[in-house]
């Protein structure tokens, strides 16, 4: 694929806006939040998200699901409670299948994307595009080849996902990957080409948000929304027995310490940011909000 300079595959103008002038063409905020991780998780987030809507106006938010339902893969219901809250889309990884409900899903709704690097034949999609006041965001979310199991190359399929996107303002890429290699390769392969290059899978933020020389917004990895008193999600508890003992553990998604995870993208033209900023905040104090 070209390189996706000014003008290649992109839209000609930004729609009017009500006041009669046009916004900076590629202006926007993209929030992405990492892996939403159990029932605590969730609520974390819909708690979370009128706080950030307020303090950081985002044209679009991303969020990874993949660890939505009780620490495993996503349901109908919980895809739908997300985009009702005003999620524009959902990216998923290892756990894309963990809840067989979802496969139906996957292939009729639209904002809702696998890894694109999986095979074409197992359910859903692999990108979307959103769009929001004439910006057009394309979503696309890869899985790493190392240590999980994805079909094809993400390093290949990359280019196939951005060809078939079409014309948009940006485009955000969920790496979802085990390896900081991976992650760390796929930044600069995608460096002056797409908006934005986030990892997930994780669990744990990193330190080396920033944009690269080609104008690409780049994290290792976001982190997760849900229980920081865990380890990754899970109770501490049980995930200390399983290492000390080695034998099988049932795994409960812990209930302490949560947190949202996330980044702030911003941008002021097309695939392009300006700066990329962490997100790391505790859930609202609960007797603030209703528990739900
Ligand atoms: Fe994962
Ligand atoms: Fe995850």
């Amino acid at each position: 694929m070209a390189e996706a300079e000014a003008g290649a595959g992109q839209r000609a103008a930004a729609a009017p806006i009500a006041n009669g002038e046009r916004p900076a063409r590629g202006r926007a905020r993209i929030l992405f939040v990492g892996d939403v991780v159990g029932g605590l998780g969730r609520r974390t987030l819909l708690d979370c998200l009128p706080l950030l809507r307020e303090r950081y106006a985002p044209t679009f938010v991303v969020v990874n699901g993949e660890n939505a339902a009780g620490g495993l893969g996503i349901t109908p219901k919980i895809a739908d409670q997300m985009l009702a809250a005003g999620v524009d889309a959902i990216t998923l990884g290892n756990h894309a299948y963990h809840r067989r409900d979802i496969y139906p899903y996957l292939a009729s709704h639209e904002r809702i994307v696998r890894p694109a690097n999986f095979l074409r034949s197992q359910p859903g999609r692999g990108s979307c595009v959103v769009e929001h006041d004439g910006t057009r965001l394309g979503v696309i979310n890869l899985s790493g080849n190392l240590y999980l199991r994805a079909g094809r190359s993400a390093f290949t399929e990359i280019e196939v996902a951005l060809a078939e996107l079409g014309e948009v303002e940006h485009v955000l890429v969920d790496m979802h990957a085990e390896a900081t290699s991976e992650k760390v390769a796929m930044g600069w392969h995608l460096d002056g080409r797409v908006t934005a290059v986030v990892g997930t899978h994780t669990h744990v933020p990193t330190a080396d948000a920033r944009v690269l020389p080609g104008g690409t917004a780049y994290i290792t990895d976001v982190g997760m929304t849900g229980p920081r008193g865990g380890v990754i999600g899970v109770k501490r508890e049980q995930a200390i027995e399983a290492l000390l003992t080695q034998m099988p553990v049932r795994f409960e998604t812990s209930e302490e310490d949560p947190w949202l995870m996330g980044v702030l993208i911003s941008c002021s033209r097309p695939l392009r940011a300006d700066a990329i900023e962490q997100v790391l905040m505790p859930r609202p104090a609960q007797e603030a909000t209703a528990d739900r």
